[in-house]
């Protein structure tokens, strides 16, 4: 897709509006932040911009009203990046008030300031996105975008990870700005562009973890397209595949299944299997917890006694092959329970396989990295997004507000 770069605008002396995205993880027990990746990966634009003599102000989110011990104010975070940029970033708890608008005047060449946490203004948060459906040009007459668009020279956008949040952060400012994509922007949509549209081939998918709803729309559009040589399937994923082919898991898994309604997914999984059998892998054996020791059974000797934790051995030993032969490698959700040592071993021998294989891998996602984190360096993955809702949207070929706003903006400018 077409959007403009930073290169391509001169910034020097010029009022630039960064918009980042740098929502993290935040301490219950502490309120400190608990994993600061988002932070670190914002640097390079604005290490960029600052050197390039802009007067740079950021803007972000920070939790929300559904994730609301996480809506806390942007201090730490300024802190955080005057440490790891070694250049202050100036702190002010306003939003776009008069007080941020006189601190905004005051911005020099070279000098950062990070305003407040954009989601204390209503029409920031995702409720009012949901309630009230703004088009960008409506979001023109927002009260952030009335009151700061005509501080500003420039507006850069490099939050990848909120590209599927229709705010006006992050979609008004191109109606009225020249704009620019930042580099974690432009970076994302190389990484993922590259798995979505034109992956090397061998193209492998590793779909797993308990949000099948994610793996399932994914895997519509994979092979719908036949972007996915191969889809291999695990966690819960992978039992609903077994499922759906007639196998009986055992009444703990299926009732585990039940419960959280996703025997929604047996039609589509049956449908998948029928339509790409050659496409789609099951686990050809499992394994379950017998009272805190690791049991496997082959997927012809199911059901299980016991919850299904993980896949079995052979499983593992399966994949791990298609994985060293593939050219691309896309990972969503862990193979097992990996938390526990007995629902370990599929998690953390399939990232072995995937930190040790010749191709290229892109992961995304807090619980996926979160997984990964544990058993490998993130070093040895490709590519690992920032996002987790937005990348899911993009690989399942749904439209991300922000990617509109920003193609549109390029072809305008
Ligand atoms: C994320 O954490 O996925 C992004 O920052 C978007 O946050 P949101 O899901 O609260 O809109």
């Amino acid at each position: 897709m077409k959007i403009r770069s930073i290169d391509d605008l001169d910034v020097n002396g010029k009022r630039v509006l960064l918009r980042v995205d740098i929502n993290s993880p935040i301490d219950l027990a502490t309120g400190k932040i608990r994993d600061d990746n988002r932070l670190r990966m914002s640097l390079p634009t604005i290490r960029d911009l600052t050197e390039a003599g802009a007067r740079l102000v950021l803007i972000a989110h920070q939790g929300d009203t559904l994730d609301y011990h996480n809506l806390v104010p942007l201090e730490e975070h300024a802190q955080l990046l005057t440490e790891m940029l070694e250049h202050p970033v100036a702190y002010i708890d306003d939003v776009a008030g008069p007080t941020a608008r006189e601190a905004i005047r005051r911005v020099q060449p070279g000098d950062i300031l990070l305003l407040d946490n954009l989601r204390f203004l209503t029409e920031e948060v995702s409720t009012f996105e949901n309630a009230v459906k703004l088009s960008a040009a409506e979001m023109t007459g927002t009260y952030l975008v009335r009151h700061l668009a005509p501080l500003f020279d420039i507006y850069v956008n490099d939050a990848f990870a909120a590209a599927h949040r229709n705010a006006p952060s992050m979609v008004a400012f191109q109606e009225l700005l020249p704009t620019a994509g930042g580099r974690l922007l432009v970076a994302e949509l190389d990484a993922l562009s590259g798995v979505a549209e034109h992956p090397e081939r061998p193209c492998v998918f590793v779909l797993g973890g308990l949000k099948i709803s994610d793996a399932f729309s994914m895997m519509r559009k994979v092979l719908a397209e036949g972007i996915a040589d191969t889809v291999l399937t695990s966690g819960i994923t992978g039992q609903v595949m077994l499922m759906a082919s007639g196998i009986r898991l055992g009444e703990p898994s299926e009732q585990f299944i039940r419960d959280r309604a996703l025997d929604a997914f047996l039609a589509p999984a049956a449908e998948y299997l029928q339509a790409h059998p050659d496409k789609i892998r099951m686990p050809v054996d499992v394994a379950y917890d017998d009272a805190g020791v690791r049991a496997e059974l082959p997927a012809a000797r199911l059901p299980a006694p016991a919850p299904i934790i993980d896949i079995g051995s052979e499983t593992i030993g399966v994949y791990r092959e298609v994985l060293a032969a593939a050219a691309t490698i896309f990972v969503n959700g862990p193979a097992g329970v990996y938390e526990s040592e007995v629902g370990a071993k599929g998690t953390r021998e399939l990232w072995s396989a995937i930190a040790g294989a010749a191709g290229y891998s892109v992961i995304g996602g807090g619980d996926t990295v979160a997984s990964a984190r544990r058993f490998i360096d993130l070093n040895d993955i490709g590519f690992v997004s920032t996002a987790g809702g937005a990348l899911i949207r993009y690989l399942s070929g749904q439209p991300l507000p922000l990617l509109q706003a920003m193609e549109k903006a390029a072809s305008v400018a």
